[in-house]
């Protein structure tokens, strides 16, 4: 896996991670489910700089969901700690790397601390291209979907828009994530094979991969092991392989190659 040639291989533009494991992690070192957590959080770190190396233009990561808010509170008020302090410890070297972070979900539910701690990363790192790092946070795909409907809903309210005149475009312009290519590659760790309400819409067409590996443990050679995968994938979105066949071939002799 080391001899992976990342020049050559096709590369997802795209890749969302539901980061899992982290309480099982805990639990065979017998500590508690939060020590899974911090461990989690170097395992950001080093996802963060792989994609960034690599050229992945964007990465998102699930780190809590609308549903994470029922777990024991304890639980709860330890992931919004570290939510608070990482963002505190780790903003300056992400824009010192030039990597623009943005935080979807619902900022509501956050502190009034907390939000303003994101408001200020995101403005700090708004303008930096060399990697787009979403950290998904308060976030489920029909909370998405949802407030998406609701500002059409808005617009047609105010005489703006007329019901019939509404396209799938339309509502995935607003959705989180609209500005940016749709997510290609899909990694869930811990071993669970579901998507636990992440990006239900966004996700459409993207390659699933999932690992056993437990989150914290989730390293560079982890991460490549998914996009050698990937690379290999034939993407049809609805085509024949035959179609798909002919259109690279087409697509070689437009370009010269
Ligand atoms: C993922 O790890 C992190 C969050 C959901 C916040 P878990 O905490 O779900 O870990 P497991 O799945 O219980 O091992
Ligand atoms: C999904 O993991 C959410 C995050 C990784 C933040 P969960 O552990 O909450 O998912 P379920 O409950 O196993 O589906
Ligand atoms: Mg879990």
């Amino acid at each position: 896996m080391d001899n992976i040639d990342f020049e050559q291989i096709r590369l997802p533009k795209h890749v969302a991670i539901i980061m899992d494991g982290n309480g099982r992690w805990a639990q065979l070192r017998g500590k508690h489910r939060t020590f899974g957590h911090k461990a989690g959080a170097d395992a950001v770190r080093r996802a963060v700089t792989f994609a960034r190396q690599k050229g992945i233009e964007s990465l998102t990561l699930f780190a809590f969901s609308s549903e994470n808010w029922k777990r024991p509170p304890q639980e709860v008020s330890v992931l919004m700690d570290l939510f608070f302090t990482v963002l505190k410890r780790e903003v300056k070297k992400l824009h010192k790397h030039n990597v623009r972070l943005r935080i979807i979900g619902d900022k509501q539910g956050f502190s009034e601390k907390l939000q303003q701690r994101i408001n200020d990363a995101e403005q700090l790192t708004a303008a930096n291209t060399a990697l787009t790092l979403n950290i998904a946070a308060n976030y489920g795909g029909r909370w998405d979907i949802t407030q998406a409907a609701k500002q059409l809903a808005a617009a047609v309210q105010a005489g703006k828009l007329s019901s019939e005149a509404i396209t799938e475009e339309m509502l995935a312009n607003e959705l989180c994530l609209a500005e940016q290519p749709a997510p290609d590659l899909l990694i869930r760790t811990g071993g669970e094979h579901r998507v636990s309400n992440f990006l239900l819409w966004q996700l459409a067409y993207a390659e699933f991969y999932f690992a056993d590996v437990l989150w914290p443990d989730f390293d560079e050679q982890a991460f490549a092991r998914a996009i050698a995968d990937f690379s290999c994938r034939e993407r049809r979105f609805g085509l024949t392989s035959e179609q798909v066949q002919q259109a690279i071939l087409d697509t070689d002799v437009t370009s010269g190659e």
